[in-house]
């Protein structure tokens, strides 16, 4: 090891310890490293874009194009990103940072930080290992994931192979008997709360996409676990029909917590509330449905107000950064999702990736809190911020 490699070193360990050393103890996993040993490895990972290149360098064009794609011209996948920028955070000085928290509690399931990963399908289009893989990264890393309906692999085998704890997103297809059956495998998986996706009555207009995926599909190639023999050919598994009537469906037909996934307007927040819905998810998909223009972020302050505490309000889209996650919570977010990121660190190195994502971002969160002069979640306000 060159002089400079080994000032690199004893920096980055520094840096990384003097904050992190004694706040925040990793837990052993399929890595067998820490967050420090990773960072030191894996040359020039230092962030979630540095992991983002990392996956393009090895993924195919194709995978690529569904993964980071989106609708029309990408107006909405870019502004998610970038609204983030504009938030300016308000630091705190002179407070206790020594010891911080980032637990909290989410439908009386206890979190070690507010950071879920979101439902993303057909993952084994990035790395043989697929959703499993991204799963075991959740159960090592103490992450709760939301499986996708379109997964490659079901519910049931993602649930039993990783042991991690999944929620459960919905794409309810036209016969409502297999979604029931969907519900019914979730549940007896031990599954406590679904998510509904609500902003996919149709497919967005995604043009770079191209046709590789759909071709897989029919193949075989990259199955729909869930779907296997139950849903019958020419049977979409989205429902454009579907109204806020479906709520009572669902609580009707199964006991799991309905969160709304894909709202962006304070309209729809109030229905929520009023139909009965036990949270929302903001979203627009990640840009990938109506490319709108308007990022989740700058639709997040309306919902929230909307909302008032009554219900959990989570949030996906653009999120690449601890400070935007500070941002999301002193906005009034109970918890924020991902879902390139994760993805990104999947396509890059498979499950290694995937909880190396998760690392970086809690870490970056840590250490965010501390510079801000907060110590747990609930302590973050909106006083922290500037809009
Ligand atoms: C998604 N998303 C998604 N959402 C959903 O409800 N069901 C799904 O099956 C999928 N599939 C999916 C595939 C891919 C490749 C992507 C990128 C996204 C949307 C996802 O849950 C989430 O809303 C966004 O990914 C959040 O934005 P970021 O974090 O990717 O910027």
């Amino acid at each position: 090891m060159s002089q400079q490699q080994e000032y690199r070193r004893q920096f980055l360990k520094w840096s990384a310890l003097s904050t992190l050393g004694t706040a925040l103890p990793f837990s052993g996993s399929a890595t067998s490293g820490t967050w420090l040993e990773h960072l030191l490895q894996e040359d020039g990972i230092k962030n979630i874009h540095d992991l983002k290149r990392k996956s393009l360098e090895i993924l195919g064009q194709d995978a690529q194009n569904y993964l980071n794609g989106g609708a029309d011209d990408l107006t909405t996948v870019m502004v998610n990103e970038a609204a983030y920028k504009g938030i300016k955070i308000r630091a705190r000085r002179l407070i206790d940072v020594r010891s911080v928290s980032t637990e909290i509690e989410l439908f009386g399931q206890k979190m070690d930080q507010p950071i879920l990963m979101s439902p993303v399908g057909f993952q084994k289009f990035f790395h043989e290992g697929g959703e499993i893989a991204s799963a075991k990264a959740a159960r090592a890393k103490g992450f709760t994931m939301i499986a996708s309906s379109v997964s490659n692999d079901s519910f049931t085998d993602i649930s039993q192979q990783s042991g991690a704890n999944l929620w459960f997103q919905l794409y309810p297809s036209t016969d409502r008997k297999v979604t029931k059956i969907l519900l019914d495998r979730a549940e007896a998986a031990g599954c406590k709360v679904l998510a509904l996706t609500v902003d996919t009555p149709v497919v967005g207009n995604r043009e770079n996409s191209g046709t590789t995926l759909m071709n897989m599909i029919s193949a075989g190639e990259l199955p729909m676990g869930n779907f296997e023999s139950i849903l019958a050919e020419g049977v979409p598994f989205t429902d454009p029909s579907m109204t806020w009537d479906m709520i009572d469906w669902l609580k009707a037909n199964c006991s799991m917590k309905i969160l709304i996934k894909g709202i962006v307007t304070r309209e729809d927040a109030a229905l929520c509330l009023t139909r009965g819905a036990d949270g929302i998810i903001v979203s627009n998909h990640g840009g990938r449905q109506l490319d709108s223009g308007l990022s989740t972020i700058e639709c997040l302050p309306e919902i929230v107000d909307e909302v008032k505490g009554q219900i959990p309000v989570l949030i996906d889209g653009g999120i690449r950064r601890g400070t935007d996650i500070f941002k999301a919570l002193a906005i009034g977010a109970t918890a924020v999702c991902i879902g390139r990121p994760y993805c990104w660190g999947l396509g890059a190195m498979g499950q290694a990736g995937v909880e190396l994502a998760l690392d970086i971002l809690k870490t970056e969160l840590i250490r965010d809190m501390q510079l801000a002069g907060t110590t747990s979640v609930s302590g973050i306000t909106r006083a922290h911020i500037l809009i």
